[in-house]
């Protein structure tokens, strides 16, 4: 049998703390793929704009704070680090400062504009497993493969807490911050979150990483088995 053509891209996207970040950099490494997390571009955004003391909410002052900077992500063995204008600030992105900073700037079309750019960039020449909020409605709208990953809110703001308690405070602040989010996510006008419709839903309520990531290879080989005779690495 053949394998799984190299130049394809698999969209995951879904709500905070739902597992995508973590099923998409094992699913990647499965296939051989590159792994893109979009939400770390807009962590990056906020960032610097935290840094220069930007307002959040004007998104004039962001686009033009953006075209002054240098974004990348590149990969390493591991998964891959983030530079802004130089500086390796990986780690710095993962507090939930930047986190939330990162969903009140998202809401802003003119900065998604940029960023929804540079991420096709980014995908373009396939062998990608991007995950976000709008990867399969907007950012790669064929992608070859959708997934919308989702867990209830008990559970996602108990993995929250789990990995950021010092900074969150207790399990009821941290579920009303992912409440929050949620929210803000899911409400904004501009390509809100919510599944696209032909994306395979997950709940990933009661399961870890590595059955997810099973049942999404499942429906890679189902699909691509009756299409084309492929399987998998
Ligand atoms: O994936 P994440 O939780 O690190 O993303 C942080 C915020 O960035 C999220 O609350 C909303 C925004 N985001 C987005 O709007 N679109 C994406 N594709 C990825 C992230």
């Amino acid at each position: 049998m053949s394998r799984l053509p190299p130049d394809l891209v698999i969209a995951i996207d879904g709500p905070v703390a739902a597992g995508k970040t973590t099923a998409a950099r094992l699913l990647a490494r499965r296939l051989g793929y590159c792994h893109i997390e979009s939400g770390a571009m807009y962590r990056a955004l906020a960032w610097k704009a935290l840094k220069q003391g930007s307002d959040l909410s004007d998104p004039v002052v962001l686009v033009n704070l953006l075209s002054q900077t240098t974004l990348e992500l590149r990969p390493t063995a591991e998964g891959f680090v983030v530079l802004v204008d130089g500086e390796d600030i990986t780690d710095v992105l993962r507090s939930p400062k930047m986190q939330a900073a990162a969903s009140v700037l998202s809401v802003h079309a003119s900065v998604r504009e940029k960023l929804v750019e540079k991420q096709r960039e980014l995908g373009a020449q396939g062998g990608v497993v991007m995950d976000g909020r709008d990867i399969g409605t907007v950012v790669f709208p064929d992608a070859a493969m959708k997934f919308y990953l989702t867990a209830s809110l008990d559970e996602r703001g108990r993995r929250r807490f789990r990995e950021s308690s010092q900074e969150l405070g207790t399990i009821e602040t941290t579920l009303e911050e992912v409440a929050k989010r949620d929210r803000r996510d899911t409400e904004r006008v501009a390509s809100p979150l919510k599944p696209a419709p032909n994306a395979i839903l997950i709940d990933t309520t009661l399961l870890g990483p590595e059955e997810v990531v099973r049942q999404m290879e499942a429906e890679i080989h189902r699909k691509f088995n009756n299409s084309h005779d492929i399987s998998l690495a």
